[in-house]
């Protein structure tokens, strides 16, 4: 399976804070925002990864992760010239994605909780078709909106509508099949002028082939796109990384739990950063698993 982090647009909603730096190199608590959508796609395996952003943008994001080698990854970069929507990472992407499945990952979405290693296992192992992951909101008119029988079968997709039907949001996680290329060759854009992400799920559903794995009460799902939520995603990973001490998101130790990178590597990518708290923690990890 490949991957890919979508991780362009212009952030509006952050203006000013993003009119001289991407969102998705923003601080969430101790490190970047695409630490955390990238983490997912770690944790489900997939180690050949295209990072997708703005001309403008896309070098600070290859200065931040290189070619992905110390982690034991294959990380490559394509520019989306303008953001015209989600799908179009499966058209920029689509010699990357080649023949196999795809796992895609919006760049300013944050998953936290118990076991998600196992669930994006099962998930990835019973794929036919779309796998997409719900999650229950507050207010999920902002989002992607599924409405599910009490079987868990999906019965509709509606974006952001006005009078949604339920509470479940569509997170920004989907793993497809290999048709999903053609499909986004295929769509229109909507009303406001962008290919939907949701279009391409509502595909699979008319084909029976979608599925929505609905992450329960223990995970966290955030995103972080406006001051309140940004600021708010912080605190959360702050609280958590020093009442538990673990830490969220931590590429060099997924990797090295992975098995994509040996002890002694991980505590090299800590050496180098050992002035702050993180490379710390990075030595510290590795050395207890090298014991
Ligand atoms: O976060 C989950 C939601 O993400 C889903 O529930 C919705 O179905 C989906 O449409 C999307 O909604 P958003 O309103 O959050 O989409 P937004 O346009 O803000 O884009 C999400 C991220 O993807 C954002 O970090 C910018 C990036 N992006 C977006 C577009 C449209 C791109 O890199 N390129 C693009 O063309």
């Amino acid at each position: 399976m490949k991957g890919i982090v979508l991780a362009g647009g212009s952030g509006t909603r952050l203006h000013p804070i993003t009119l001289a730096v991407s969102k998705q190199l923003l601080p969430v608590g101790d490190k970047p925002m695409i630490y955390y959508p990238l983490s997912v796609l770690m944790l489900a395996g997939v180690r050949d990864i295209l990072v997708i952003s703005t001309p403008t943008d896309l070098p600070q994001f290859q200065r931040l992760l290189g070619d992905g080698s110390h982690l034991g990854l294959r990380l490559g970069y394509r520019e989306q010239p303008e953001p015209n929507g989600i799908p179009e990472a499966f058209l920029i992407g689509a010699s990357h994605i080649g023949e196999e499945p795809v796992a895609l990952v919006l760049g300013d979405n944050i998953f936290h909780g118990p076991a998600f290693y196992s669930v994006l296992a099962d998930s990835r192992a019973a794929l036919d078709g779309c796998v997409l992951f719900g999650h229950r909101v507050s207010d999920p008119r902002p989002y992607a909106v599924a409405e599910v029988d009490g079987d868990g079968a999906l019965l509709s997709l509606e974006e952001k509508p006005a009078r949604p039907r339920s509470n479940h949001a569509v997170t920004g996680l989907y793993l497809y099949d290999n048709t999903v290329v053609d499909i986004a060759k295929n769509l229109r854009p909507s009303a406001r002028g962008e290919l939907e992400i949701t279009d391409v799920n509502r595909v699979y559903m008319s084909r029976g082939s979608a599925r929505l794995v609905h992450l329960g009460r223990g995970f966290a799902w955030l995103d972080a796109g406006t001051p309140e939520s940004l600021l708010q995603a912080g605190h959360y990973v702050c609280t958590l990384q020093e009442r538990q001490g673990v830490r969220i998101a931590c590429l060099e130790e997924i990797a090295l739990r992975m098995g994509f990178i040996t002890a002694d590597a991980c505590h090299r990518l800590g050496s180098r950063i050992a002035h702050s708290a993180y490379g710390r923690y990075v030595m510290t990890i590795a050395e207890e698993i090298a014991a």
